[in-house]
């Protein structure tokens, strides 16, 4: 249930809640996925004489002189004058990265989600040399020399194997497949050659077209495409990469956060009870979002975990476009994955275990280790939409202090901002805010607001004129500033894929004057920041969300980097705040977007979750999966956000939420107060021991933060 309005009755939430599905693609109302799924059923139509098309060209290929790397030529039968090329190298803690890219194509493919994941170029391996046959190239390499990897040519095929036993393969079922540029004219000349109108042209295409056995007979969505009232213009055409990633030996994946599903990723290609659509990871405000699914949530973190009682293993694909994985298990101890990503270059990090630890670690060293939170934060958050004055926050501060009842934070959702411009007080209900912030802080407590990235296109709100004087808007695919509808109404939205705004959004966090510029001078550095809508949440706007052909810098399209937009979010806001003191203090950020890497710049939560008993429990699953995704510092709001809990349900969420790492009561605008102090006995005193319980035990969250 979404609400513009401030001013609101306390209504009971009706309890059918549920997400409109109908507001999310499935992955056949989506081009690039139904091409991709059948390409799968075609393959699996055909398993003997299925081979992919795809070919090393061994004549091509080189060493690096440090021997560490190869690069080498590919070739598809399928277009033998398309170019690809084939980069591997082995880093030095083991980790094997893959790359595939269309060489001198019409177009660049979007190569740089990577560069956003990655803490740093990774060191090459000088251990490792690799061996040239006839058929494959490999290298032998790790402590025991016992891990190799073979890249075998025709059909090109990446195999990681340990002890001699296979765990990776990549291209072993012939999925692989990278949509060359293509213009449309050159197209529709190929399909109308015979002066064919274009139905007759498809079935000359399906009897005389080579490629029709592998790509099949119809050119399915592969440019214009139309989905509810939208129409994606997709200038560049068909560009998705399809990718098979088996692992033999291992009967479990875990990873690709963010669903709210089991644990243990379950079979998505089946008949029913299992999953029918493939997990999706696309970055969506998908409030009211189902308690068992894998339809997408807020956040995309591309690594997946295959796990068996004697080996681990992981693969990150970097990927910042919409991504669709299917996953099956043909028999218990192996699973077969297939991924079709809308768009990107092939870019593949193969994690090597052998021990869960090791990836932990693997993955650490590659996108870097969770943030060390400042302890405070561990402590309990007290939230709502919304604490609606600054006396309101005094006095629910008061009545935890009344009742004995531990209490670290206090939040300010949207409402503190007059009409949700951010950064600009409501004067009318918080005159006072640097006093109110200080009153929190006289307890050694902290204040978090929220800092949402729509900004209201209206000169009287300075942070929006200071984007748009600067051009550091996001643009339309007609190079005009992009307007969108969210909590501000008509609103933009910055690009922090434009280094040049990186400066300009961090000094809106000083507290002190800048002469012609804007900066929070009403607050204060007790004053941490929570960023939500960040996916971005667009209420006009295809799936909540951006048009995917609006322009970003550089004249990538949305759709190239979708889901890494989030992660650029919170990691500028985490910029920002650190920068505001000096010495430099601890920042606390807390997104709803995330992306691999967002670990670094601070804490997640599981959105607007239903205060139901499902959704009690597939929060902690969540957790668990955003922890085994290198994302550990995740919670789920306490007692949910749509609905009045009964006490007892309220009571359990407390007794759940004191063993995630981020633990915040929070309930939407409709809901009734619930804070702890307001329930009756014995329920108040169980949370407050509870809470007490989670304070006692905040050298162990600290330690394990320190040594995660
Ligand atoms: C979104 C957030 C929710 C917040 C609301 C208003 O729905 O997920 O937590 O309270 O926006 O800001």
């Amino acid at each position: 249930m979404r609400v513009l309005n401030t001013v609101l009755l306390l209504v009971a939430v009706p309890t059918a809640l549920a997400v409109k599905t109908q507001d999310f693609k499935t992955c056949s109302q989506a081009g690039f996925c139904r091409r991709g799924r059948a390409l799968a059923a075609r393959a699996q139509e055909n398993p003997a004489s299925w081979t992919s098309p795809y070919s090393v060209d061994a004549g091509s290929l080189a060493i690096s002189a440090d021997q560490a790397s190869f690069t080498a030529a590919v070739k598809s039968s399928l277009y033998p004058q398309i170019k690809f090329g084939l980069d591997v190298r082995v880093h030095d803690d083991g980790i094997v990265r893959v790359r595939m890219d269309e060489v001198d194509g019409l177009r660049k493919h979007y190569d740089e989600a990577a560069s956003w994941a990655l803490i740093a170029d990774p060191t090459v391996s000088k251990n490792v040399k690799w061996t040239i046959g006839k058929k494959e190239v490999r290298a032998k390499y790790g402590p025991k020399k016992d891990v190799e990897i073979v890249v075998a040519f025709e059909p090109l095929k990446v195999t990681l194997f340990r002890g001699g036993k296979e765990q990776i393969v990549i291209n072993g079922r012939g999925l692989l497949h990278m949509e060359h540029f293509r213009t449309k004219a050159a197209e529709q000349a190929q399909t109308t050659e015979e002066g064919l109108n274009t139905e007759d042209a498809q079935t000359v295409l399906s009897t005389n077209n080579p490629r029709a056995w592998f790509e099949g007979d119809t050119e399915d969505a592969y440019w214009e495409e139309q989905w509810s009232s939208w129409t994606d213009s997709k200038p560049k055409g068909p560009e998705s990469l399809s990718l098979d990633i088996t692992f033999p030996n291992h009967g479990h994946v875990y990873g690709i956060p963010q669903h709210a599903s089991t644990l243990s990723l379950r079979t998505t290609t089946g008949e029913s009870p299992y999953y029918t659509d493939p997990y999706r990871l696309y970055n969506a405000d998908t409030f009211e979002y189902l308690a068992d699914s894998t339809m997408s949530l807020y956040g995309s973190i591309p690594l997946m975990h295959a796990h068996s009682a004697d080996s681990t293993v992981a693969v990150f694909n970097a990927i910042g476009s919409e991504t669709w994985i299917d996953v099956s298990h043909p028999t218990d101890k192996s699973t077969e994955t297939h991924w079709i990503s809308e768009s990107g270059i092939l870019d593949i990090f193969i994690l090597p275990g052998p021990k869960p630890e090791d990836i932990f670690e693997q993955w650490a060293r590659l996108t870097g280790a969770s943030v060390l939170p400042a302890e405070w934060s561990l402590g309990y958050h007290q939230c709502r939409w919304n604490y609606v004055s600054s006396d309101d926050v005094r006095q629910v501060q008061k009545r935890f202090d009344e009742e004995d009842i531990p209490v670290d934070v206090f939040w300010l959702d949207i409402e503190y901002a007059e009409e949700h411009k951010y950064f600009m007080w409501d004067e009318k209900s918080f005159p006072d805010p640097v006093e109110m912030a200080n009153d929190v802080s006289a307890n050694a407590r902290k204040t978090v607001a929220i800092i949402d990235p729509h900004l209201k296109r209206v000169s009287t709100f300075p942070v929006y004129q200071e984007a748009h004087e600067n051009g550091y808007l996001v643009k339309t695919k007609d190079s005009n500033e992009y307007e969108g509808w969210c909590w501000s109404g008509n609103s933009a939205w910055p690009d922090f894929f434009n280094p040049a705004s990186w400066e300009w959004w961090h000094q809106l966090f000083k507290t002190e004057k800048i002469e012609g510029k804007f900066t929070w001078v009403d607050s204060t550095k007790d004053v941490h920041i929570w960023n939500d809508m960040n996916e971005p949440a667009i209420f006009n706007g295809p799936e909540i969300s951006m048009p995917r052909d609006n322009i970003h810098h550089g004249g990538w399209e949305h759709r190239d980097l979708h889901n890494i937009n989030g992660m650029l979010f919170s990691n500028q806001t985490y910029q920002g705040v650190l920068k505001r003191t000096n010495p430099a203090e601890r920042p606390f950020v807390l997104t709803r977007s995330f992306y691999a890497g967002s670990q670094r710049f601070g804490a997640m939560w599981t959105g607007d979750n239903l205060g139901t008993w499902e959704h009690m429990a597939v929060g902690i699953k969540m957790v668990l999966t955003n922890s085994i995704a290198g994302f550990a510092f995740s919670g789920s709001d306490v007692g949910g956000f749509f609905g009045n809990p009964e006490p007892e349900m309220l009571t359990r969420w407390y007794q759940v939420g004191i063993f995630s790492p981020f633990l915040r009561a929070h309930a939407h605008i409709d809901t009734k107060r619930r804070e702890p102090y307001l329930l009756d006995e014995p329920y108040k005193s169980i949370i407050r021991d509870t809470l007490r319980l989670r304070y006692a035990m905040l050298p162990v969250w600290y330690t394990a933060f320190r040594e995660a």
